[in-house]
């Protein structure tokens, strides 16, 4: 588990393409090369191109925060994932609890998501995760398995090293209640080895955290070694926060 450390900023529904655009440009610049961390972004669809335009020759990478599972259709509303690497998105958020329970995403929707990312050339952010009920119940675990189940039956070995996993807690998202290191610690052991119990690498899998990540607990939580990086919600929108825990991510090595 040596390779970068994984930050993704996920900007949800904030900033106007022009406030993602000066907020992309300033980053480019304030952005030194990058030794130990890869940095993607996912601003609204609307936002993509003006910041992909602004961060074009930097080692930024810019990406959709959902994404269907057919290529094209009679879907009003939905972005076509073919659309996306169109515009020059590398990868797609899918299956993000504010999608599972807003907007009655289920796992097996999420799956098929997932499968057309992938054949369309985006890596997939697959985010999985329980509910505060689930965890006090004990159901932590059941609710990962059947959200992972679906989409690793889908796919491959050779695929399954595309695929980025999102643990976030729905309880930690949005909340300022962090997991404690421990509690992320043995979740993401628990992914890694059902992935190798249905037959993958646990330890070539991508698994980054997500859930009230911010500078002054990105340390302790970049630093477990189950933990390939972080998914990162209201601390990316706000760019000093941004630059801080990436300025984290590459101090440690
Ligand atoms: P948060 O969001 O960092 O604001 O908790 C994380 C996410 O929703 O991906």
């Amino acid at each position: 588990m040596n390779s970068p450390t994984l930050l993704i900023g996920n900007w949800k529904m904030n900033l106007t393409p022009s406030e993602a655009s000066s907020y992309a440009k300033k980053l480019v610049q304030a952005i030194p090369r990058l030794a130990n961390t890869t940095v993607w972004i996912a601003p609204t669809d609307l936002s993509i191109p003006a910041v992909i335009d602004a961060i074009t020759g930097s080692p930024l990478q810019v990406g959709g925060q959902n994404s269907h599972w057919k290529t094209s259709g009679a879907f009003t509303g939905e972005t076509s994932p073919i659309a996306l690497r169109d515009i020059g998105a590398t990868f797609t958020i899918i299956g993000h609890s504010e999608r599972r329970t807003l907007f009655g995403e289920t796992s097996s929707l999420v799956a098929e998501r997932t499968v057309q990312a992938l054949e369309c050339g985006l890596t997939p952010v697959v985010c999985i995760g329980e509910s505060e009920q689930e965890r006090q119940s004990g159901k932590t675990e059941d609710i990962l398995a059947e959200q992972l189940q679906p989409v690793l039956t889908h796919i491959t070995a050779d695929l399954f090293s595309k695929v980025v996993l999102a643990y976030e807690p729905v309880w930690a998202i949005g909340t300022g209640k962090v997991a404690a290191p421990g509690e992320i610690q043995d979740t993401h052991t628990f992914i890694r080895n059902f992935c190798r119990d249905e037959g993958f690498s646990d330890t070539e899998a991508t698994v980054v955290y997500g859930g009230s990540v911010n500078p002054a607990n990105a340390a302790d939580i970049l630093s477990l070694p189950a933990v390939s990086g972080a998914l990162v919600g209201g601390a990316s929108i706000k760019i000093e926060q941004w630059l801080e825990l990436i300025r984290i991510s590459e101090s440690l090595s």
